[in-house]
């Protein structure tokens, strides 16, 4: 058994892990050794306090980063045991992990690791073929091996309450001019190391649209290229809501991104009606489901795109001086 994590592997490991997915591409994240232990935190310059006032965007991104972390560590013969918020007075602090007995990557964790470079967010109109059934299994698999569930949306009516809600929560967001400053002020658009890059941002909205889609200043579409008329909807859950549950469901929301993107499918997210109370809760009971909402995905298949950039990873590690 190692006795723990070196820089190196620290260091290695967090290259992939802000790869992941966070609010408007704010990167929430650091990463540090600590007795051995490589722990993963909040980084509190980098809150959202209009669009994100509790943290759980910042809690489900620091745990989509945790995921990639635990796949490179895996890929490095060096898995990790890990601990969710390990010291109750430091609340920041998501994730500590410790070296498990070495072993080889699995092929799922090897498939899943090749595909973090691949994965981004795709917010322009899909294909309208549908999802095949053996990848919906994939997906909800995904969810399930890390302890959340996904629900599919099934049909025309489904999808049309569904999206009923999240207009109504984007209605709502968008009333509250902190929450359009914030948005707006993440908007980039050269190729800077964070925010939303204006060539990722998908179409502008147009009044036919099913699903509301978070402006972040797209051109106007070429005529004929609407959404797909029935989107693969998936809600993401979690058994409970509490910090540690949306750092759970931050790791199966990266595991179901990567689970798509490895079968070839694309995905984006809307988390309006998650981010509003009220819209969460109808979103529940239209599911029937226990436990909570926290993500929405659109999954289908998408034209080729390009991952939007990220910071060195020299800015996300916290280092002993010696070492920096
Ligand atoms: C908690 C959370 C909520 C998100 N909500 C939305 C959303 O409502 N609309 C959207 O277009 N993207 C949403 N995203 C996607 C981010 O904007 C995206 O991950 C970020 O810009 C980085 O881009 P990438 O996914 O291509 O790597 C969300 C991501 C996370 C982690």
């Amino acid at each position: 058994m190692e006795t723990g994590y070196t820089v190196e592997q620290l260091r290695a490991a967090a290259t992939d892990a802000v790869r992941a997915p966070s609010l408007h591409n704010v990167q929430p994240w650091r990463f540090r050794l600590r007795d051995g232990g490589i722990e993963v935190l909040l980084d509190p310059t980098r809150r959202l306090p209009a669009t994100d006032p509790s943290g759980w965007g910042a809690r489900v991104a620091g745990g989509a980063a945790l995921f990639n972390l635990r796949l490179a560590l895996a890929m490095a013969g060096a898995p990790a045991t890990v601990r969710l918020r390990p010291y109750p007075s430091e609340p920041d602090v998501l994730a500590r992990l410790v070296p498990d007995l070495p072993r080889r990557p699995s092929p799922a964790e090897q498939s899943l690791y090749a595909a973090i470079p691949r994965r981004f967010s795709n917010r322009a109109p899909f294909w309208p073929d549908p999802v095949p059934a053996d990848s919906r299994w994939r997906l909800g698999e995904a969810a399930r091996t890390e302890h959340c569930w996904l629900e599919l949306l099934i049909g025309v009516s489904a999808v049309n309450a569904f999206a009923e809600i999240a207009r109504g929560a984007h209605r709502v967001l968008e009333r509250d001019p902190a929450y359009r400053a914030e948005r707006e002020a993440w908007v980039r658009a050269g190729d800077e190391p964070d925010g939303v890059p204006v060539t990722a941002s998908g179409p502008r909205a147009e009044p036919q649209d099913l699903l509301p889609s978070r402006g972040f200043g797209g051109t106007q579409r070429a005529p004929g290229r609407d959404f797909e008329p029935e989107p693969l909807v998936a809600v993401l859950g979690s058994a409970g809501n509490t910090a540690v549950d949306q750092v759970v469901a931050g790791q199966a929301l990266q595991r179901v991104l990567l689970t798509a993107t490895d079968a070839g499918l694309s995905a984006s997210m809307l988390s309006q009606p998650i981010e509003v109370p009220s819209a969460r809760e109808q979103l529940r009971l239209s599911l029937g489901r226990f436990g909570t909402p926290q993500m929405v995905m659109r999954i289908g298949y998408g034209q080729p795109g390009w991952p939007t950039p990220r910071r060195s990873v020299d800015e996300v590690l916290d280092l002993p001086v010696h070492l920096a």
